[in-house]
């Protein structure tokens, strides 16, 4: 068997042209902030597409940069100040900061009405309790994912290879909330295959590149590998792709599977909070 490819470019193409669409009845653009703190290249290189998708679909955006040495008080200084500019709807505080800053606190100033990644303590537990009002943006990509290829969520068996504040939990509370059974799974787990080869959607986010091998595969799984890695000098996944393609139903590439989701997901939730502030 070969497995289907699940297409996240043109998934993620559609989504942004239908709010491109949208985004252009409005009176008023939808505005997204951006803060980087620090050097990280990745950080730099995803805001930069972040804000260039923006553009595309024509939402408003700026970027914030602190540097390596920032505190933890010009960060929260800068957040609030974001709080209160009425151009501006969402705030994006890339992660992850540098480590004389607390995200904890950091997420916690993010007004709730402003909160476009579902960081902030209370939409954390909301989704807990199963509201999800403003969830974060890569576990909805990968749920749309699965509900864009027609797959069935409720009674299977999900495994996450991952417990990642940003993808692995709040993966694992939406596929719950959807009636999956949920195993999560990560770096101390004791024979990873074992749970891998249980799962008829397994969803990759170890943040190691080729982790998941066809043999802890399911014959007829779907797989999503979350892994952006760089490795001698291209970019592969958590998942060895070429030969979980013969084994899987269906598979995400990367890149053109979670990542452009990722940013589809950040616009729709950009265009949300815009909606909801206008209506208060
Ligand atoms: N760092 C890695 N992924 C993300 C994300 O989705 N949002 C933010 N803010 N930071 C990230």
């Amino acid at each position: 068997m070969t497995a289907q490819i699940i297409d996240g470019k043109a998934i993620a193409q559609k989504i942004k042209e239908k709010i491109k669409a949208e985004v252009a009845t409005l009176g008023k653009k939808p505005g997204l902030a951006a803060i980087i703190a620090g050097d990280n290249p990745a950080s730099k290189i995803y805001v930069g597409m972040k804000r260039k998708t923006c553009k595309e679909a024509g939402i408003y955006s700026e970027e914030h940069k602190l540097p390596e040495q920032a505190t933890e008080k010009e960060l929260i200084e800068l957040i609030r100040k974001l709080n209160n500019e009425d151009k501006i709807d969402a705030i994006l505080v890339q992660l992850p900061l540098p480590p004389q800053i607390s995200t904890e606190k950091a997420l916690n100033e993010v007004a709730i009405e402003k909160d476009v990644d579902g960081f902030s303590p209370a939409n954390v537990g909301k989704l807990m309790a199963g509201n999800e009002n403003m969830v974060p943006c890569t576990p909805k990509g990968i749920i749309r994912l699965l509900e864009e290829t027609g797959t069935k969520i409720d009674g299977k068996s999900a495994v996450i290879v991952g417990r990642s504040n940003i993808v692995g939990k709040p993966t694992a509370l939406m596929l719950l909330n959807r009636n999956a059974t949920v195993t999560i799974c990560h770096s101390k787990t004791s024979n990873l295959a074992e749970h891998t080869r249980k799962a008829d959607i397994l969803i990759a986010a170890a943040g190691k590149p080729k982790l998941i091998t066809a043999d802890m595969i399911k014959k007829g799984a779907i797989v999503i590998d979350v892994g952006i890695n760089k490795a001698d000098g291209e970019i592969s996944g958590d998942v060895d792709y070429k030969q979980a393609k013969e084994k899987a139903a269906a598979i995400t590439p990367v890149p053109g599977g979670v990542g452009p989701m990722t940013i589809a997901m950040l616009l729709e939730n950009t265009l949300k909070l815009h909606k909801e502030r206008k209506q208060k």
